[in-house]
């Protein structure tokens, strides 16, 4: 049965408690959680990990980084960026709005250091190499891909910057190259409702130049490098994103569609929701799904709705109910 939550849905003992405590997991680092692997691959995010970021400079990108160089633990945010200095300027200018979220231990719009910026293109003829790829990625706890092009032709294509190029070719390599990083624990996907949806409307429309087949290829990479490598995965479905940061060419950029003033959640496991999701709800859906220790393997569509944000014990309670079981 697919779960369903918000925070109104919640209730204290609705839901089984899965807890893989920090002192339970290092004293059995040798046993297996699945496939073989030793339990500290799946393990949350600790202070000073190493967290990298594709797509940093985009919106929920921009807004995920932000998130985790203010949390207070002492983060290393690694940036991958076509462009270092636009993605330096940007990371390091304070956002015109204050941030949402439930438990940010300092203000997320002062960031108190700046992340660590390095040039990687993942599609055309500058590409960057596999070895490039792997030395942006050594070292890290966790990868956040939060890639994106337009889903119709626009001038964001040009170079191989395609749904095909980005969503699934690129995402491929990100997802193959991670399966070799030892210190890999988590790995984290934004793609969109709709991937499993492809018949029916909306998303027939959307999916016309392929965006929604991309996506779901990526999420197929991602799934199975995870899987090889014993790491933990999260695939994140989020409605039409709305609310600033404005990156993309589309009417909710047009008309500043905001999407409310709280940052209200609504989560589904799987691919069944549809509405629109404040990039700062997806951001922060993605920093719990990084720092939440019962957040393992889950796959969940989520929108934004007009209620309070989810508590630290509501976001451990949804993601029990996102996991994906099937293998
Ligand atoms: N728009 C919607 O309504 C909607 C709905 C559901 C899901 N989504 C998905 O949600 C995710 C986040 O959306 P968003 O609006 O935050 O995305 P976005 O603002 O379009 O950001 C895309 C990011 O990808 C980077 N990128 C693009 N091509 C690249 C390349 N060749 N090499 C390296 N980086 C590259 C961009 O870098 P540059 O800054 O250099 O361009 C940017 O950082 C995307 O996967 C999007 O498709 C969007």
């Amino acid at each position: 049965m697919p779960r369903r939550v918000t925070a109104s849905s919640i209730s204290p003992s609705g839901l089984p408690r899965f807890h893989l405590r920090w002192e339970n997991a290092s004293s059995s680092s040798s046993s297996s959680s699945s496939g073989g692997s030793p339990r500290w691959k799946k393990w949350p995010m600790r202070p000073n990990d190493s967290i990298l970021v594709f797509g940093g400079t985009g919106g929920v990108g921009q807004l995920v980084t932000r998130k985790l160089l203010a949390r207070g633990k002492e983060y290393v945010v690694r940036v991958a960026a076509r462009d270092v200095d636009r993605a330096r300027e940007l990371l390091t200018t304070p956002i015109a709005f204050p941030l949402g979220g439930s438990s940010s231990s300092s203000s997320p719009t002062s960031s108190s250091t700046a992340p660590d910026v390095i040039r990687l293109d993942l599609v055309g003829d500058a590409k960057s190499t596999d070895d490039e790829l792997r030395s942006a990625m050594e070292g890290v706890s966790a990868i956040v891909v939060s890639l994106g092009t337009t889903a119709f032709p626009t001038r964001r294509w040009y170079g191989g910057n395609t749904p095909v190029g980005i969503d699934s070719e690129a995402v491929g390599r990100i997802a193959n190259i991670a399966m070799g990083v030892k210190t890999l624990r988590r790995i984290v996907l934004l793609t969109s409702v709709g991937v499993e949806r492809t018949d029916q409307m909306p998303f027939v429309f959307l999916n016309l130049f392929g965006v929604l087949d991309a996506k779901r290829s990526g999420e197929d990479a991602v799934r199975s490098a995870s899987r090889n490598s014993g790491s933990s995965y999260a695939i994140i479905r989020p409605g039409r994103l709305v609310g600033g940061p404005y990156t993309n060419l589309d009417l909710a950029k047009l008309f500043q569609i905001e999407g409310g003033t709280s940052n209200g959640v609504t989560m589904e496991r799987g691919d069944a929701l549809l509405g629109d999701c404040k990039r700062d709800a997806a951001a922060e859906a993605v920093v719990r799904c990084l720092e939440d220790d019962g957040c393992m393997d889950v796959e969940f569509s989520i929108v934004s709705n007009e209620e309070r944000a989810l508590t630290d014990e509501e976001w451990s309670e949804a993601f029990v109910g996102m996991r994906c079981i099937s293998g």
